[in-house]
């Protein structure tokens, strides 16, 4: 990533970042909503409706913890330490998910639909839209290399 789209990002990030809660989810809300296969894999969740998640304190503490994932992430960015903190952070989360059975699939399906929402929440432009791209993609570049470490 470059210096200026290091500084879109974190210029855009400071909107869902000041409601972390609602911005996760919205995220997680909409991720299940179009791809219900995903919800199967909350052992919590699984049985609920989508209004029944929307109350379910379980489902807010994972909607943070996806957007406090990202928070850290994009606050190493443009640091020194910033490459071997981005692949301590995702390869961590890699590792907890395969556990899970988290498929690549799922991953891609959630990327969508996070880059769907940063762009009306934030009103991104191309440019950004791009930035944001090319952010996803490297992050998820770890997640899927430690998952071929792993077998997966
Ligand atoms: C748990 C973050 C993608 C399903 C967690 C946790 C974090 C997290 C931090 C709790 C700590 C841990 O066990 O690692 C993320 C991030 C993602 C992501 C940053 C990608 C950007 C996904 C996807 C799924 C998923 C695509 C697919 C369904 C789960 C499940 C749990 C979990 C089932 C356990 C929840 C619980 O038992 O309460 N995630 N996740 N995650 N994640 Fe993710």
């Amino acid at each position: 990533l470059s210096a200026n789209e290091i500084s879109e990002i974190k210029a855009t990030w400071a909107i869902p970042a000041a409601t972390p809660s609602e911005s996760g989810q919205a995220i997680l809300l909409e991720f299940f909503r179009r791809y219900p296969a995903n919800l199967q894999k909350f052992k919590d969740f699984k049985d609920m409706t989508l209004d029944e998640l929307k109350v379910s304190p379980r489902f807010h503490a994972h909607a943070n913890k996806i957007i406090l994932t990202f928070d850290e992430a994009i606050k190493t960015l443009g640091t020194d330490e910033s490459p071997a903190a981005l692949q301590k952070i995702w390869s961590k989360i890699a590792t907890s998910h395969v556990k899970r059975g988290i498929s690549r699939e799922s991953y891609m399906e959630l990327k969508e639909v996070i880059l769907e929402i940063l762009t009306a929440v934030c009103k991104l432009n191309a440019e950004q839209q791009a930035a944001w791209d090319k952010l996803v993609t490297a992050v998820y570049d770890i997640i899927f290399k430690t998952m071929d470490d792993l077998g997966k």
